[in-house]
């Protein structure tokens, strides 16, 4: 029998802290280890090349710290890396180990809804791979996927500074509204955080699509239906928390977003 270990999560940095919140409200029962590598972010603006590399090093180095299963919080490295990890990587190198994105359950929950003209906001990577749209005319190619790159906002939220958001937003989501959305994905893992300042914006009748909302209960329904994988997570209910580079700013942030406290370790990635 495999040994236990804990649910992995990836992000660029510090803003996959705010699903990992999100991940534990809805699964307590289970063990986390969160890896933000903020020696490498931002991944927006990075080469497709660039985010690859980092993502294949940070998802091995979360398998070899014994999790059976890894979720890429990232949309920048769900966007370009998963499914060449999901088809590549994996199959050669830890075909019983699982690694899964935040895209596709993020479009499901979309559809789900009913909505058909639908708003995404994202970094420049996300929007310009248009995996989205890929990953959405899989389900259904009736569908309108309408995004728009919003590179302001990730800064915004590492520093502090949301109370400036309300006009860039305005801005950025003029010709989305334009176009007539009827929801909106918040396409990257900072922007959750904007959620109040977006509903002063939205029409009545714009939903809000935030993967906090919407992926932790998809994950839990993954888990129901592979019995085999959810009795390979160990259930302690604690969170380790690691970063490719640690400075007291990253861990002041990170608690915050996190929203508790938590002892971020510094770790090396193989390269
Ligand atoms: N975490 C990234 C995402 O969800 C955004 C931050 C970055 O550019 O690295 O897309």
């Amino acid at each position: 029998m495999n040994p236990q270990g804990p649910i992995g999560i990836f992000d660029s940095g510090l803003g996959g802290l705010v699903m990992t919140k999100a991940f534990r409200a809805a699964l307590p029962e289970y063990d986390f280890l969160y890896l933000g590598d903020t020696l490498h972010v931002p991944y927006g603006p990075r080469s497709a090349e660039a985010i690859l590399h980092f993502t294949t090093q940070a998802v091995e180095h979360l398998f070899e710290q014994g999790c059976p299963i890894v979720i890429i919080a990232c949309n920048t490295a769900s966007a370009n890396a998963l499914r060449r990890l999901q088809q590549e990587y994996l199959p050669d190198h830890y075909p019983d180990r699982r690694v899964l994105g935040v895209i596709v359950p993020t479009i499901e929950s979309a559809l789900q809804t009913g909505h058909t003209r639908i708003g995404l906001i994202g970094t420049g990577f996300t929007i310009q791979s248009q995996t989205y749209n890929q990953e959405l005319h899989k389900f259904n190619p009736a569908i309108k996927l309408m995004g728009k790159a919003t590179p302001l906002l990730v800064p915004l939220a590492e520093n502090d500074a949301l109370q400036y958001a309300k006009p860039i937003l305005q801005d950025y989501l003029a010709p989305l509204l334009a176009d007539g959305i009827d929801c909106l994905i918040l396409g990257c893992t900072h922007y959750p955080l904007f959620r109040s300042t977006l509903e002063e914006i939205l029409p009545a009748g714009v939903d809000i699509i935030s993967q906090t909302d919407v992926v932790p209960p998809k994950l839990k329904d993954y888990l129901l239906r592979h019995p085999g994988m959810e009795a390979r997570i160990s259930r302690g209910g604690t969170l380790r928390a690691q970063l490719t580079d640690v400075t007291p700013t990253y861990s002041a942030s990170g608690a915050q977003l996190l929203g508790e406290e938590v002892v971020f370790e510094k770790v090396v990635l193989e390269d």
